[in-house]
């Protein structure tokens, strides 16, 4: 039920995205709880799908220096430092999304949405410093 509900919430911000409004889209998401309940199951299959789609360009601890960012510009972003400064729900959506005007994918039709929720767990501890 809470999927479904969160769902719903995430498809009113790409509503927004489909008129080209990325930002109203964020705002969108912001309040969006992560459905999926946190727990070490689901931060290592985040951690893995990091592992497989992420690193590249992220770095291994996320920040930002991985050898497929290092002629893109923007450069990807330093996570360790980005990551605290967003709900759950705002990482979801960028995760989904991607990131205007730089190289970061939308990886919404690429990953699912239990996989993006789980990245999401994974970020929280990356972030704290555990890669
Ligand atoms: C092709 C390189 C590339 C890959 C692969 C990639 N990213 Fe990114 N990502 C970027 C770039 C570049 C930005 C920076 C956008 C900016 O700051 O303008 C970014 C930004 C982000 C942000 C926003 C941070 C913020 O607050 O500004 C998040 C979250 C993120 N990436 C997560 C991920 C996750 C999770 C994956 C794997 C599923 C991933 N990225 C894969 C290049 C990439």
């Amino acid at each position: 039920m809470a999927v479904v509900a969160a769902s719903a919430i995430a498809a009113a911000g790409w509503a927004y995205l489909r008129e080209g409004d990325w930002a109203k889209g964020l705002v969108a998401a912001y309040g969006v709880p992560n459905p999926v309940p946190p727990s070490s199951e689901a931060v290592e299959r985040g951690r893995a799908t990091f592992r497989d789609r992420c690193v590249v360009c992220h770095g291994a601890r996320g920040r930002g220096d991985g050898p497929g960012g290092a002629t893109l510009d923007p450069k990807p972003a330093d996570l360790v430092l980005h990551v605290p400064q967003h709900t759950d729900g705002e990482l979801h959506y960028m995760i989904s999304v991607g990131f205007p005007e730089s190289a970061m994918p939308a990886w919404r039709s690429v990953l699912s949405e239990q996989d993006r929720w789980e990245l999401v767990h994974y970020l929280r501890v990356l972030a704290s410093g555990n890669p």
